[in-house]
């Protein structure tokens, strides 16, 4: 086993960045910038503190549609600073990662050090010793257990990109336990963060991504962090990144009332599409993540819905 070996004093967690040339959902104002700017700030800190950088998946929001001018800005940004990139699922189209998404082409360029395999990633020499970071991407096995060779590492850390079983998530696949030989998992994925779980030997954790993408009071009341991990933390640190007033980046409106229930679910589709109707959307990709969102593809109706909207937007929506 032959790895990549870098040297730092840790790694700078970066979560789900959601770049994107046409802004998601009701987001205003150049959203490509905006995540570009933060993405420069986690680099630039990462380098003040002699970190490595690595994004903990969901790069991008549209896995292909990104415009060739965010490419070469991205190319241009990244090409200073290499970062690590796990594969999300919203860097795959079709659930595959082909040379047809835009991910492909930063690493064509040789920008990112891609991680699309299940397994050892790279070994980071600390102050303190060898550190093995693994990796499992989207729609890989998480590993049951790592066996150590002796001595080699003073601890191992996974990168993931699932549905844990972390308090109030509605999709629990991956169950919080011990792995043997892995000292932490650090999830992308689930956005929202959640307070770190240690069972056994295992400290499992989940920082939460770096971008507004819906417009609620969650997204209002939370912060814009990057997570920090060291071999001798106890818990990952939280750096606040620079980022622009909730009310710069969303409308000026109410928010929804927030309940789970069948008939309110319903009644926030019919308010959610009202919404649409005034709200400027580009393209109609608005309309679209809206559909994607709140359309379920097994029931009947849900063809001729897509099909109305291809028409509507002449199938460039
Ligand atoms: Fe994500």
């Amino acid at each position: 086993m032959s790895l990549d070996k870098v040297t730092g004093n840790g790694l700078l967690l970066i979560g789900d960045p959601h770049i994107a040339s046409t802004p998601p959902g009701q987001r205003m104002g150049d959203f490509a910038a905006d995540v570009l700017a933060k993405l420069e700030a986690c680099f630039v800190r990462a380098q003040e503190l002699d970190m490595v950088p690595l994004i903990l998946g969901d790069l991008f929001h549209w896995p292909r549609d990104n415009g060739n001018s965010l490419l070469v800005d991205m190319i241009s940004l990244f090409g200073q600073y290499k970062p690590f990139v796990l594969v999300g699922n919203h860097d795959k189209y079709q659930a595959r990662f082909t040379p047809d998404v835009s991910m492909a082409v930063l690493n064509a360029a040789g920008v990112v050090r891609l991680i699309s395999e299940q397994g050892p990633a790279f070994e980071l020499e600390t102050p303190q010793g060898l550190v093995l970071v693994g990796a499992s991407p989207d729609s890989t096995p998480i590993p049951k257990e790592f066996e150590r060779e002796d001595g080699r590492y003073i601890k191992v850390v996974w990168m993931t990109h699932h549905n844990i079983s972390f308090p109030d998530c509605e999709k629990k696949q991956h169950a919080i336990k011990e792995k043997p030989g892995i000292d932490w998992i650090i999830n992308g994925h689930i956005h929202g963060p959640r307070d770190s779980i240690t069972k056994g030997m295992t400290t499992w954790a989940n920082p939460g991504n770096i971008t507004r993408l819906v417009f609620s009071r969650y997204a209002l009341e939370r912060k814009m962090q990057a997570s920090i991990w060291t071999p001798d933390c106890e818990d990952l640190e939280k750096w606040e990144i620079p980022h622009r007033d909730f009310y710069e980046v969303f409308p000026d409106q109410e928010f929804l009332p927030e309940t789970e229930d069948a008939a309110a679910a319903e009644s926030k589709f019919l308010q959610g599409l009202e919404r649409l109707a005034w709200k400027r959307t580009h393209e109609g990709e608005g309309l679209k993540q809206f559909l994607t969102d709140n359309i379920d593809p097994e029931e009947p109706e849900s063809r001729l819905i897509w099909e109305l909207y291809t028409e509507v937007t002449d199938g460039n929506g």
